[in-house]
């Protein structure tokens, strides 16, 4: 039996190892990928077919409500684990899968999965501030990096990324993904996935990939998580599908179904979601995993009675492996023996369970991926790390830097570095920091008197994150005044941020704020760094303080990075991904809004206003200034219309009328002023990074295609309607220059 399985297995091998991503595999490979898997699939049992769409986590770090914990490691030798989750290391990751591929009857391999959201073990700014780049290459590069390092340490899959569009902060995982628009966010899913997955999954570099969560998961009502979501078809068509149905276009490997109740019908249990949308009309061809206990959480939602019904909706909407719910495991005979699912089904899903081991390699060597030399060897390289570096300066965002206190010099006196962020290693790498640990983390204060020499930077907390003690103000305040320059160090811990970390107060927390007040009274020259898994309420503070930087959590280099930006080594080029409220009323608030038949403002009555606060956010989607400036002339489009499928060229020239090079992030809008549905006021359709030296202008050029144009109508079918448009060019959302054409 044994010499059956392997030699079944051994046939794969020259097929495996092709150069193919997941969905994209040549015609002549999928096919015999698919039969390869087939030969295995013959020789299973119903219980051993099962054993493969369940997955359990490991005891190390357990990331949702513990199930019941049948034992794990006979539940591997009786073939009834496909997948495990949470096991960490080269070392353990060998001796799991030993188990598997030596104690079990078909010794089929385990694939290992893992949270590695935002690096393994050297860790980059979250996805929020990664985002905040605008540089998918950056963002590849990053994934790749991360790949790299949990594939040494036995990993084969990711739950990354999470492509969950979100306009509403209160929501804690606004800081998994990235922000508020489709398009950016499909851009930068694709760049993750490419990272990920890159171009084999049998190179040791590379790891599965996982579109989640799967749908419409960001739009919780009142930013609750996992809290009830409504969305229209059309918006789940324009908002919220468009980074998934990238994401499967791009390849990506695997999704996961979404915790959420969507129009009624749990994400997990949905049919038109999984079934008809993503594995049909999509054709996707690769494996839907359920969230932590999703499945059996379709009871607690009240649309199953028992695990039997919960089963039932999750396999037939399209679910094909269960994560920690043991439902599956526990109710899939009888479902066959009542007719409710098919031994097709069955075969189904394990058949994209068995093609992704293919792909991966394991069937060739099982231990591939758990080689603790090689593993030693990868970790925290110094590549790593310098690319850990530049991607923090790249995700921070300058929001205001009145008097050009920014750039500091660099033969500064001294600074006084106050609160509790100056030098809280834990917090620079927050939530979903994997294996990242603190010991390996630059603050802001090591790195301040690395630079400066410690006698310089005269630090006091200050304050906590978020307690009401101002015990530590009077220290603080009296460093700040023997200071020539004041470095506020604030915003959120870490873990205020991410999975159920809502918030319904979105200022910054605790006594922050008056710190904050009593240090911009002295008057001196002052910049609020602001570390934050989310936007922020900054109203009450940003008219006293001259200059702030956002830093969002900025990882393991958080310190170095934030020094190149602070002395001017790098310029900020950072831009918001996601919209700053001006008042926590105002959410849910984003760029790409309607414009309602009575567009208005506060001081217009009978219109859409509100009486107390106006209608813009503090800082727009798409906002960032720069040490220099940048002057956008010349609009020129090379037709007044299109036909057919002539594309529109357009050009706009750029100057950098500073002192300093600077990078900026050019930005075409559109805006289709008259459709069969409303349409938004703007929508993103292309960015292009540029940079430019003092007094340098360079004429840039985007192509609009009528795929750009292209919407889902009143009847949600996708396509254009011919009307005029209008094209607008600029540094943000709302600042911006335009010129209009028409679609004939
Ligand atoms: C969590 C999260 C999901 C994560 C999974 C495994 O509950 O919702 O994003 O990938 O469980 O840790």
């Amino acid at each position: 039996m044994k010499k059956i399985i392997l030699l079944a297995a051994l046939g794969i091998l020259g097929l495996a190892a092709c150069k193919t991503t997941v969905n994209k595999a040549p015609e002549n490979v999928e096919k015999n990928l698919m039969k390869r898997a087939d030969s295995v699939l013959a020789l299973m049992s119903l219980d051993e077919k099962i054993g493969q769409l369940n997955q359990f986590s490991g005891d190390g770090e357990l990331t949702g409500p513990v199930a019941l914990r049948p034992d794990l490691l006979q539940s591997i030798r009786d073939g009834k684990v496909g997948s495990m989750l949470n096991i960490n290391g080269a070392e353990y990751t060998r001796k799991i899968q030993k188990i598997a591929v030596e104690e079990s009857r078909l010794k089929i391999p385990l694939i290992f999965g893992y949270d590695v959201i935002h690096g393994y073990k050297t860790i980059f700014p979250i996805p929020l501030g990664e985002s905040a780049s605008w540089d998918p290459e950056a963002v590849e590069k990053a994934a790749h990096i991360a790949a790299t390092e949990a594939a040494s340490a036995g990993q084969h899959w990711t739950f990354a990324p999470m492509v969950d569009i979100a306009r509403d902060p209160r929501w804690g995982r606004i800081m998994e993904g990235s922000g508020e628009d489709p398009y950016l966010g499909s851009q930068l899913a694709v760049a993750r996935i490419k990272g990920f997955q890159g171009t084999s999954l049998s190179d040791k570099t590379t790891i599965l990939a996982c579109a989640k969560h799967y749908a419409g998961y960001g739009n919780a009502q009142a930013g609750r998580d996992y809290y009830t979501t409504d969305i229209s078809e059309n918006s789940l068509r324009e908002v919220y599908l468009p980074p998934f149905k990238a994401a499967a276009e791009a390849g990506v490997a695997t999704f996961m179904s979404a915790f959420n109740d969507l129009n009624g019908i749990p994400a997990t249990g949905n049919k038109d979601l999984i079934h008809d949308i993503l594995k049909t009309e999509w054709a996707y061809k690769g494996m839907v995993v359920s969230d932590w206990g999703s499945i059996s959480e379709m009871i607690a939602h009240g649309i199953a009675t028992n695990k039997y019904e919960a089963g039932d909706l999750a396999f037939n909407a399209g679910v094909d492996m269960d994560m920690e719910g043991t439902v599956y495991l526990t109710e899939m005979k009888n479902l066959l023996k009542d007719d409710k699912i098919t031994t097709a089904q069955i075969d189904e899903s394990v058949r994209r369970i068995l093609r992704l081991k293919f792909m991966l390699g394991l069937f060739d060597d099982p231990y591939r991926y758990s080689n603790p030399d090689y593993e030693k060897q990868t970790l925290l390289k110094p590549g790593f790390i310098d690319a850990a570096r530049d991607a923090a300066r790249k995700s921070f965002v300058l929001l205001k830097n009145d008097n050009q206190y920014l750039p500091l010099n660099p033969s500064v006196k001294s600074i006084a570095l106050i609160g509790p962020a100056s030098d809280a290693a834990a917090d620079m790498i927050g939530n979903w920091s994997g294996r990242g640990e603190v010991k390996d983390v630059i603050t802001l204060k090591s790195a301040l008197e690395t630079r400066l020499g410690a006698g310089k930077v005269l630090y006091a907390r200050g304050a906590g994150f978020n307690d009401g003690d101002k015990a530590g103000f009077a220290e603080a305040i009296a460093a700040a005044r023997r200071a020539e320059v004041i470095i506020a160090a604030c915003g959120e811990a870490g873990m205020m941020s991410g999975e159920s970390m809502s918030r319904a107060d979105i200022s910054i927390p605790g006594v922050q704020e008056d710190l904050i007040m009593e240090l911009a009274k002295l008057g001196k020259p002052m910049i609020l760094v602001l570390f934050n898994g989310r936007p922020l309420i900054l109203t009450k503070i940003i008219g006293s303080v001259p200059a702030v930087l956002e830093a969002w959590i900025p990882g393991t280099m958080a310190g170095p990075a934030l020094c190149d930006i602070l002395f001017g080594e790098y310029n900020p080029s950072g831009k918001l991904p996601v919209t700053f409220p001006y008042a926590l009323g105002q959410i849910p608030i984003f760029y790409n809004h309607k414009n309602s038949g009575r567009p208005g403002s506060q001081d217009k009555k009978f219109t859409s206003r509100y009486l107390d606060v106006p209608n813009d956010p503090l800082f727009p989607f798409g906002f960032g200034l720069s040490y220099t400036q940048f002057a956008y002339n010349n609009l020129n489009l090379n037709e007044s219309s299109i036909i057919d499928d002539k594309p529109l060229e357009v050009r706009v020239d750029v100057k950098n009328t500073g002192t300093v090079a600077g990078t900026e992030t050019v930005q075409l809008y559109i805006r289709d002023l008259v459709g069969s549905v409303t349409r938004p006021v703007k929508e993103l359709k292309g960015f292009k990074k540029v940079l430019l030296k003092a007094g340098e202008v360079q004429t840039i050029s985007f192509t609009v295609t009528k795929e750009d144009l292209s919407f889902y109508n009143s009847r949600n079918v996708w396509g254009t309607e011919p009307g005029k448009f209008t094209i607008f060019v600029g540094t943000n959302s709302q600042n911006t220059i335009e010129a209009g054409f028409e679609l004939k």
